[in-house]
């Protein structure tokens, strides 16, 4: 999967702005406690290796989480900053909230902080759905498809019963 490049300074990015707010959700930077909350979610909706991640992105400070919250539940989680600098991710609704905006939401706060911290682009790092990275904030391939900063990363074998 490729890297993406995102502008912080374009037309794009100003429409991206303006979906931040969904209605009856708060987007906002996690707070400390909630850090073993939202570790646990992250590892039970999604992987492992997000909730090493996020683990990080606690140990920031300001946190470097935006989270989604709706009557008191975790909807979803936006990291930045965490696997190389200037990164966006990684990101995650859980399933019943996907749809809604949430994620788009996530994506416009997180990188309104890399902006605020300097940055006039952001890397979506191994981006999954490309689509969704484009429509959303104009962002396009960097060109490097071969080798990226999570080649050779340690991975956990497969149970045996998957071979
Ligand atoms: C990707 C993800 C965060 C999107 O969250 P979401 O809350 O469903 O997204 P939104 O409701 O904000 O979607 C907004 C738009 O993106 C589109 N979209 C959502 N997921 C998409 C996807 N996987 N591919 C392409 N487009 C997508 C929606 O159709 C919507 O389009 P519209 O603005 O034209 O209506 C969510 O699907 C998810 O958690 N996926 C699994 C984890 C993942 O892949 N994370 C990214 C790793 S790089």
């Amino acid at each position: 999967m490729p890297d993406l490049l995102v502008s912080l300074h374009s037309a794009k990015f100003e429409e991206l702005r303006s979906r931040r707010h969904v209605a009856g959700v708060s987007i906002r930077p996690a707070l400390a406690p909630e850090m073993a909350l939202v570790v646990d979610w992250v590892r039970e909706h999604f992987s492992d290796n997000w909730a090493s991640e996020v683990t990080v992105a606690f140990s920031r400070h300001p946190v470097a989480c935006i989270v989604a919250v709706e009557n008191g539940k975790l909807l979803g989680f936006a990291c930045y900053d965490i696997v190389a600098r200037g990164f966006f991710g990684p990101t995650g609704v859980s399933l019943d909230a996907r749809g809604r905006g949430v994620g788009v939401a996530l994506l416009a706060a997180a990188l309104e902080a890399l902006k605020a911290d300097g940055y006039a682009y952001a890397i979506i790092g191994d981006a999954g759905p490309a689509d969704f990275y484009a429509n959303a904030a104009g962002a396009i391939p960097v060109p490097a498809p071969d080798k990226g900063i999570y080649q050779g990363m340690l991975r956990r074998p497969k149970p045996a019963s998957d071979h």
